[in-house]
């Protein structure tokens, strides 16, 4: 989810919310920006791949799941300090799961497997200081998902795109859309979703899907292909990935201090409380909107 919704409180345990997000993530994507990245991929023997806020790698694991990649050069770039250790630790056994291996250190990895091989970097800067380096991407595709709403779109693509060859195409996902949803409905809601969406736009403006469609056409880039990606998580049992994702939105919402501030901590916690029970009982219904954008950087 656009990051929008990952509260970094102490104590949040980042690599337990992005694997559980990913299986949340996998049933939400839009098939023709999909479509659209899957077709340019199979053109290319050993494509270049960059993907920005790649945390811990679930994208990758994605593509090798589907069978999109198979040999491939893969850098993956997150501001995170320690990104590059969290990724290879969680990698290895995600690959596993798929008769893969990786190997090599944290930050230069290949995974491996029969028709499998993938040179795996990874960059640990942010994008903006990144992008200020003398480095460039020979990227056949760029990837972000769950990122462009905690950066500065505007500036940074002209940026992101003058780095990157002409025509790359790029597969934006999971940005954020703008609208929060639980159900059954409480009194409550509406305080406190526009609490917390408020306190987003506080932080960084209004970065969500329109924004970030309105900075690619200006930035030069074609949007080949868009559509919706909302996450939804239906009423079900509080052990799977689903309810434990819900679970870690709920905790963020808990730790925005404009919520607090809104409602008061009485009404916030008869709200937490209510929405835990209904998670717990297996009843609680989740849906946050999104949209993906895939197409080409501008030719220049
Ligand atoms: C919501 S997470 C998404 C991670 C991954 N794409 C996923 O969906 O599992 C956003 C990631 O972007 C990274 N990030 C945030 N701001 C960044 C920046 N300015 N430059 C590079 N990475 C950044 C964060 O560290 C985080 O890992």
């Amino acid at each position: 989810m656009s990051d929008a919704h990952t509260g970094s409180a102490a104590g949040f345990d980042y690599v337990a919310y992005l694997a559980a997000k990913r299986v949340v993530d996998d049933a939400s994507f839009a098939a023709t920006p999909r479509e659209f990245c899957v077709q340019h991929l199979a053109a290319i023997t050993e494509p270049s791949l960059l993907e920005l806020g790649a945390g811990i790698g679930t994208m990758l694991v994605r593509l090798l799941a589907a069978g999109t990649l198979r040999r491939a050069r893969y850098t993956m770039l997150d501001a995170d300090r320690g990104a590059a250790a969290r990724a290879h630790a969680w990698l290895g056994e995600a690959v596993a799961e798929l008769g893969l291996r990786l190997e090599g250190a944290p930050g230069r990895a290949q995974i491996r497997g029969p028709e499998v091989s993938v040179e795996l970097r990874f960059v640990e800067a942010r994008l903006e200081d990144w992008l200020s380096s003398a480095e460039t991407a020979r990227a056949d595709l760029v990837l972000a998902h769950s990122f462009w709403d905690l950066v500065d779109e505007g500036t940074l693509l002209p940026r992101l795109w003058s780095r990157v060859a002409p025509g790359a195409r790029y597969w934006f996902t999971g940005t954020f859309a703008g609208e929060t949803r639980v159900a059954p409905a409480h009194a409550d809601d509406a305080a406190v979703w526009s609490a917390y969406h408020g306190s987003m736009r506080a932080r960084g403006g209004p970065r969500h899907a329109a924004a970030l469609r309105r900075a690619l056409l200006e930035s030069g880039a074609e949007i080949d292909a868009e559509g919706p990606a909302d996450q939804r998580v239906s009423p079900g049992p509080a052990t799977r990935p689903q309810s434990r994702f819900v679970g870690f939105i709920l905790d963020t919402v808990e730790c925005e201090p404009a919520v607090g501030a809104a409602l008061g901590p009485e009404r916030l916690e008869a709200w937490l409380s209510r929405r835990r029970a209904q998670l717990a009982a297996g009843t609680l219904a989740f849906e946050a909107t999104q949209v993906d954008f895939a197409g080409r950087a501008p030719l220049r």
